[in-house]
C-alpha cells in the first residue's frame, strides 16, 4: 500500500491543527459571544418583572446560573483545543500560538524556532513554556503598545531557551515586583518549577525582554532503560 510521506505528516497534522483552532475560535467567538448576548438580554427582561411573582425571580436566576456555567464549560473546551497544538510538538505550537496572535492583535511576530526540537520537552515541561509565552504575549497585547515581537526558541546542548522580545514602552522596574502582578508571579513560578529561571530586562532599542532558561533532562541512561524493558 501507498506509504503516506513525512511532508503528507506533516500537511496533514497542520490541516488537523488548523481545523482544530477554527472550531475553538468559532467556539470561543461565536458561541461565547452569543452566550454573554443572552445573559444580558436575561438581565434587561428580569429588570421589568413584575414584583409580584417572586418565584420567576429564582427561575431567571437558574438560568443565569446555567449560562454563566455554560460560558465556563465553552472556555475550557476551546482552551482544551488549543493546549491539543502541544501535540504537535513545542516548536510547532509556539509557531502556530504566534500566528494566532498576529491575526488577534495585528502585531507583527518573527520567530526564530526550528521547525521541530531534536528533543521534545517533557509534556509539562513543553505545556510550562507553551503557558508562559501566552502570558506575555498576552501583556504585550494588553501593555506594551508594541509593533514587533520577536520569539525565539534555541536549543542547545539540553539547554532549552525561550525568549520574547517585544518594541514598546518597557516594563516600569517598580511593577515588575508589585505583589499583584500575578501574570508575572505566575510566570516566574512556571519557570522555577522546572528548575529554570526567567528573567525581564530592557530590550535592546527599548521594549521589554523576557527571556526563560531551562534544562531539559537527561536521556535514560541505557541501564536504566533495560531495566524498565525487564
Ligand atoms: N510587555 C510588557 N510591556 C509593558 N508593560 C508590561 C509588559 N508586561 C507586563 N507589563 C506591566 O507589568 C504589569 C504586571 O503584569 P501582570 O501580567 O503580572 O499583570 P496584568 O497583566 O496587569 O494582569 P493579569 O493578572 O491579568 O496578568 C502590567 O500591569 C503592566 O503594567
Ligand atoms: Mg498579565
Amino acid at each position: 500500500m501507498h506509504q503516506p510521506t513525512l511532508l503528507q505528516h506533516a500537511l496533514d497534522d497542520a490541516a488537523r491543527q488548523n481545523e482544530r483552532s477554527r472550531i475553538a475560535r468559532e467556539l470561543h467567538d461565536d458561541l461565547g459571544g452569543n452566550l454573554i448576548a443572552i445573559k444580558m438580554a436575561l438581565a434587561r427582561l428580569a429588570a421589568r418583572m413584575p414584583a409580584d411573582q417572586p418565584d420567576l425571580g429564582g427561575q431567571v436566576q437558574y438560568i443565569d446560573d446555567l449560562i454563566d456555567r455554560t460560558i465556563d464549560s465553552v472556555d475550557r473546551i476551546s482552551l482544551g483545543l488549543r493546549a491539543a497544538a502541544l501535540d504537535l510538538g513545542l516548536a510547532a505550537a509556539l509557531a502556530w500560538q504566534t500566528r494566532e496572535f498576529t491575526r488577534q492583535t495585528g502585531i507583527a511576530v518573527i520567530t526564530h524556532c526550528p521547525d521541530a526540537l531534536a528533543y521534545e520537552p517533557a509534556p509539562d515541561h513543553a505545556s510550562a513554556l507553551f503557558h508562559i509565552a501566552q502570558e506575555a504575549l498576552t501583556n504585550i497585547a494588553r501593555h506594551a503598545g508594541a509593533t514587533q515581537v520577536t520569539l525565539t526558541l534555541h536549543l542547545a546542548d539540553r539547554h532549552l531557551t525561550l525568549s520574547i522580545c517585544d518594541n514598546g514602552r518597557g516594563i516600569d522596574p517598580a511593577v515588575r515586583t508589585r505583589p499583584d502582578a500575578f501574570g508575572l508571579r505566575g510566570m516566574h513560578e512556571r519557570a522555577g518549577a522546572l528548575g529554570g529561571a526567567l528573567s525581564l530586562s530592557p530590550a535592546p532599542g527599548g521594549g521589554t525582554m523576557l527571556t526563560v532558561k531551562t534544562r531539559l533532562a537527561p536521556p535514560m541512561a541505557p541501564a536504566q532503560n533495560k531495566k524498565q524493558n525487564e
